[in-house]
């Protein structure tokens, strides 16, 4: 039985990847930071562990947890959106501190650790270590200026991942984004269902092959500039 790992899934996006590898018959760790959180990756089936993704302590904590583990695809799901400016605007130092943390800081510490356990994942061929980035992080692709903490903490935890591909020897380590989805970041309005981008993301993780390590993709598999 494959082994999925989902950090942040509480609800949104990270919440759907839980209750599709479990049907699927995966067996599903996954992370979050509230009771409410917690109580509903259980009720689908998987292993809870209670943490923020940001307290280095608790994160260490989890590699700890982790120990003796094989993963076969463990994504980095959990993410703020910010202040939801127009135009570059002076950004107060909390906004930054806060969605730095949470969209950078967080996977700096948690994508090193974890990197071991995935490089052992599929069958010893090594599995795939993906983080939920954005379009909008794409400096490549940028036509707005809207919300540019996001998007500079997205650009930057690109950085991230490139970084970490590096150092992977078996793993696949890719950096996605999930089309615009109907979570609470999204908003009623987004294209795509949970259901619809999560179905999408899965395929494109399961055709990747080597060659995609360090790459960027969107979640029907396209490739996105960086
Ligand atoms: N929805 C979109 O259209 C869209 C588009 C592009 C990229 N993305 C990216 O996709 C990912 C998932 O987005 P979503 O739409 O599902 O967002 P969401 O509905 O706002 O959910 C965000 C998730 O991240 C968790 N989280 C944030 N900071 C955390 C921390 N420090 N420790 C533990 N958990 C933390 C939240 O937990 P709590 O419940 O505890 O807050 C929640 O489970 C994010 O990285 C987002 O940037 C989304």
């Amino acid at each position: 039985m494959p082994t999925a790992l989902v950090l942040g899934a509480s609800r949104g996006l990270g919440l759907e990847f839980v209750r599709q590898y479990r049907a699927d018959g995966w067996r599903v760790i996954a992370v979050a930071r509230s009771d409410e959180g917690i109580e509903a990756i259980k009720a689908l089936g998987a292993e809870a562990h209670k943490l923020d993704l940001t307290d280095a302590a608790a994160v260490a904590g989890l590699g700890w947890k982790l120990d003796g583990e094989t993963i076969d695809v463990a994504i980095y799901n959990a993410g703020v959106i910010g202040p939801r400016t127009e135009g570059a605007q002076p950004i107060p130092k909390q906004d930054f501190d806060a969605v730095m943390h949470s969209n950078v800081l967080g996977p700096m510490m948690a994508l090193p650790l974890l990197l071991p356990f995935v490089e052992t994942g599929n069958h010893g061929r090594g599995g795939v270590l993906a983080v939920l980035s954005s379009k909008m992080g794409s400096i490549g692709g940028m036509e707005s200026n809207r919300a540019w903490m996001y998007r500079i903490s997205k650009a930057a935890v690109n950085a991230v991942l490139k970084s970490v591909s590096l150092d992977a020897r078996h793993a696949i380590c890719v950096a996605l984004h999930p089309g615009w989805v109907q979570t609470d970041m999204g908003g009623p309005q987004a294209d795509l269902t949970p259901q619809q981008s999560v179905a999408g993301i899965r395929r494109t993780l399961a055709g990747l092959t080597q060659t995609d390590n360090g790459s960027f993709h969107n979640y029907d598999g396209a490739p996105i500039p960086w």
